[in-house]
């Protein structure tokens, strides 16, 4: 067990951390938000919706929560899930990896746990895309079994109430937390502790515009008692993303359907649909350096040869796209252009798809910004 004290940190007396424990869950009984994952105790449902949590806030994952159990209502149905209805049940929450696990997760659970969800924070943690936090969650919530769940949110709040000064972005501190938590954790009510501190992180300690005022264990706090809660948690400044400029191509044909690339890498965005786009420059360019990249290269003249299409190019222009994976910034121009004839290579992933068919072709969020500005430039120029 882990030495809290060589981490300048002092745990207080047991009376103090059962004072402590129940000024939490009274201010999460009266509190608590109304979430859908916590009307169920089915751990299927509390791991779907703690893998979407990951990344994602809780607004906008309750229709993806909701939609998801009602397309894949067991595990049986997501471990026979084929790579489209993953693509379409997640499209849009980004981090694809997640769903993919899940499947071979759910695999895991047909094949060595009889198609149930496994029982033991050990077990629940051999299973593919379940790490500590995750196996923590489940375990507590839907086991009540007394596993701590570790953590921005809660290691922001433990910061806080002992004025920890260790980093909370760096990896290995994370056992610092856990060791806290160990203690800290009402074993007779786990989940609801672990979710009382989520609450309590996500709202009232936020990151920004924090309540410290409103903080039901605020006379627990050291950082609060002493004046210091803008130095806590203590956090470096995340590297900003690498910016790539991409071109995009809305070509339409004769029949007005639209051309659609699957994209076969392995990497980013791997398996969905996108308008063709090609890569004007690469990440290290700088942006001064652009217009030269972009001169030099046709942009038009490059889809033209790469595609093996003869394209009328349209002039209207439409509001450049942005949006931030974790470590790139995507910056997307969008140009319109018309095909006579719809030849499409073979040796790529083409189709040419109605606006109503849209809905088959999975597209991340870059590729629905796309197609919503596209549409308000047709709107704007009508
Ligand atoms: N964030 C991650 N898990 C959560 C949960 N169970 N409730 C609220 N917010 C969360």
């Amino acid at each position: 067990m882990l030495d809290l004290n060589e981490y300048g940190i002092e745990m207080w007396p047991n009376e103090k951390i059962r004072a402590f424990r129940k000024a939490l869950l009274d201010w999460y009984d009266a509190n608590k938000r109304d979430l859908p994952w916590r009307r169920t105790s089915d751990p299927y449902a509390i791991w779907v919706s703690e893998i979407m949590l990951q990344q994602t806030r809780v607004d906008t994952v309750i229709p993806y929560y909701e939609s998801f159990l009602y397309r894949l209502p067991t595990i049986s149905d997501l471990a026979a899930a084929d790579e489209e209805t993953l693509l379409k049940v997640w499209e849009g929450l980004g981090y694809y990896s997640r769903v993919r696990n899940m499947r071979t997760a759910a695999q895991q659970m047909m094949e060595h746990f009889d198609g149930q969800f496994p029982t033991t924070y050990q077990e629940i943690t051999s299973l593919k895309g379940i790490g500590p936090y995750t196996a923590g969650a489940i375990s507590s919530i839907a086991f009540n079994l007394p596993e701590p769940a570790v953590d921005g949110n809660v290691m922001r709040v433990l910061s806080r109430l002992f004025e920890v000064n260790y980093d909370i972005g760096v990896p290995s501190n994370r056992k610092i937390f856990q060791a806290m938590m160990e203690i800290l954790i009402d074993p007779e009510r786990p989940g609801d502790f672990n979710q009382a501190l989520m609450d309590l992180g996500s709202d009232i300690e936020s990151p920004v515009n924090p309540r410290p005022e409103d903080s039901p264990v605020k006379e627990f706090s050291a950082a609060y008692l002493h004046g210091t809660m803008d130095k806590y948690p203590i956090k470096a400044p995340k590297k900003k993303p690498t910016p790539v400029y991409y071109q995009a191509y809305i070509i339409r044909n004769q029949a007005n359907q639209f051309l659609l690339e699957k994209n076969t890498d392995a990497g980013l965005l791997s398996g969905f649909w996108s308008f063709p786009l090609i890569e004007k420059s690469s990440s290290s360019t700088k942006e001064i350096n652009l217009f030269e990249v972009v001169e030099v290269v046709d942009i038009l003249g490059l889809f033209e040869k790469n595609y093996g299409q003869k394209v009328q190019w349209l002039e209207q222009e439409f509001q450049p796209v942005q949006h931030i994976f974790s470590h790139r910034k995507w910056q997307v121009d969008l140009v319109e252009g018309i095909v006579e004839e719809d030849k499409v290579d073979k040796d790529r992933e083409l189709r040419w798809v109605s606006v109503e068919d849209f809905h088959a072709y999975p597209f991340a969020k870059p590729q629905q910004k796309m197609w919503d500005s596209y549409l308000k430039g047709k709107a704007k120029h009508k």
